[in-house]
């Protein structure tokens, strides 16, 4: 199965009565498995978790922790891009020049990077050197 056809599917169980707005995430695992997460909303609205997040999720407890690929669907005028906080979730377990393509339900596609998504961002590297 391809990552759009993965992530098309996995948006049609997402949980979003609060915002009305179904996304699908889909990533390709480095063994080539593909891992799948929708957003789930909840009453007490900062509770409600993104897409890509229950994808991370999904890979890291199958044991994998790092991707190759991501994708990420709605039905939005323009494809849907990640939140602040998924880019940095993103980031932790892709390299800056992983391609993330962001798509709609009707067809457009936009394709960027993880780099892209968050340059500069928060790293191990910024921790070395504290005691
Ligand atoms: N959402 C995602 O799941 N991923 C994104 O990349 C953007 C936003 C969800 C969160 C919330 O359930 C709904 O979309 C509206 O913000």
């Amino acid at each position: 199965m391809d990552l759009e056809t993965a992530a098309r599917d996995v948006r049609e169980n997402a949980y979003a009565p609060y915002s009305g707005f179904k996304v699908g995430a889909a990533l390709r695992g480095a063994s080539g498995a593909i891992y799948t997460g929708c957003n789930v909303e909840n009453i007490a609205y900062p509770e409600g978790t993104c897409a890509e997040a229950g994808a991370i999720a999904a890979m890291v407890a199958a044991g994998e922790t790092q991707f190759t690929a991501a994708l990420v669907i709605a039905d939005s005028p323009a494809p849907v891009s990640p939140c602040g906080g998924c880019r940095q979730k993103l980031a932790e377990f892709g390299a800056a020049q992983t391609p993330v393509t962001m798509a709609t339900t009707s067809g457009l596609q936009t394709q960027t990077s993880v780099g892209e998504l968050l340059p500069g961002a928060f790293s191990e590297a910024h921790m070395s050197g504290q005691e």
